[in-house]
């Protein structure tokens, strides 16, 4: 049987991505990261789509030559439909759209929180790799979106609980904003919070029913915790900046594991994964192997570079949507809300 090779395009935030997949094994992953933004803090939405517009031909140019095929090659093409930024998933889509039309083989539409999941599907050569059995529970933190997720096959996904209002990803942000850390802040709050105490500062408590979670009290608490510190101290951020991550880092954490706990009692589910750019986290992933050895549970954590934003992941749903015949036509538009 010929082998099904498929491009994949990520655009939907501010990390231009394209991955070229053979019968699900990686032949490459190309991401071009947007330093654009690092000055104001956060995401412009206008930089983003103007940066992805420069990257999208070089970055697909890469991940072709670095794969080692010819466009002829490709089998189908599948890029993110949303959620995330309307401009940035225009660039992607349409670029996406005119490449299969010009190529007439087939166009596959991903939704982005799916592709995170679906990243424990990129298959490897060694045989010791694991992949989640269904139906398994997946968190799935990033810096939009917080869920919970009943994963019962590649095509049927649930939303079992989600937050409220920040994302995981929006309250390590914010709060290294706070602690004047550079965007994005998550990465540097894992790096300093690896060397501090973290029971040193408390904040709030996560009072969230059922599965769902709520993140902008803490940023309040946290805000508040050092306002008063700097009273005292101007001195006071400086001086505790480890300590300061560490408890920031622990507090975040803590709330995501115990709710996963929590589902994965209601639902009688122990196969858990997590999923998206927070499950880069050290401290998430280190609490989430200790649920294997104290808890008894199956646990799944991506491979580093598939954490945050890649286009791997999205060639890899594009690969189980071709199997299943799920294609779409030309008149597929980008969705910045999309559900499942
Ligand atoms: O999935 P992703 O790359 O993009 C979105 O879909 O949003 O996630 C980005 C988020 C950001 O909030 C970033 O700070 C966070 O993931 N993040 C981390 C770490 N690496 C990325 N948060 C905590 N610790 C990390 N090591
Ligand atoms: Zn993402």
């Amino acid at each position: 049987m010929t082998k099904k090779i498929i491009l994949g395009i990520e655009s939907s935030c501010d990390d231009t991505s394209a991955a070229i997949l053979s019968d699900g094994y990686i032949l490459s992953n190309v991401v071009a990261n947007q330093k654009v933004h690092q000055e104001y803090g956060g995401v412009v939405p206008e930089l983003a789509s103007r940066a992805h517009q420069q990257n999208i031909i070089p970055v697909v140019n890469t991940a072709i030559k670095k794969a080692g095929i010819i466009k002829e090659d490709l089998s189908a093409i599948c890029f993110t439909q949303g959620p995330g930024l309307l401009g940035s998933l225009l660039v992607g889509s349409s670029f996406a759209k005119s490449f299969a039309l010009g190529m007439n083989i087939p166009l596959i539409s991903v939704n982005h929180m799916q592709g995170h999941i679906m990243a424990h599907f990129i298959k490897e050569e060694k045989t010791d790799k694991r992949y989640p059995k269904f139906p398994f529970i997946c968190l799935t933190v990033s810096g939009g979106h917080t869920q919970i997720v009943l994963v019962k096959s590649f095509e049927d996904m649930n939303i079992i609980g989600e937050t409220l209002d920040d994302a995981a990803g929006e309250a390590f942000d914010k709060s290294a904003k706070i602690l004047g850390l550079p965007y994005p802040g998550g990465p540097l709050i894992d790096k300093y919070g690896k060397i501090g105490d973290k029971y040193k500062f408390t904040f709030g408590k996560h009072k969230v029913g059922q599965l769902n979670f709520s993140f902008s009290g803490i940023k309040t608490s946290i805000k508040r915790v050092i306002e008063k510190g700097i009273e005292g101290n101007p001195n006071f951020i400086n001086e505790n900046r480890d300590d300061l991550c560490a408890s920031i880092q622990y507090t975040i954490v803590d709330i995501l594991i115990k709710k996963l706990i929590k589902a994965s009692k209601e639902l009688g589910i122990n196969e858990i994964a997590i999923a998206g750019g927070v499950s880069a986290n050290s401290y998430l992933r280190e609490r989430l192997l200790k649920l294997k050895d104290k808890h008894n549970k199956e646990v799944y954590i991506p491979k580093f570079e598939y954490c945050t934003d890649n286009a791997a992941m999205i060639a890899i749903s594009g690969y189980y949507k071709l199997i299943s015949g799920d294609i779409v036509d030309q008149s597929v538009t980008p969705m910045s809300r999309l559900y499942f």
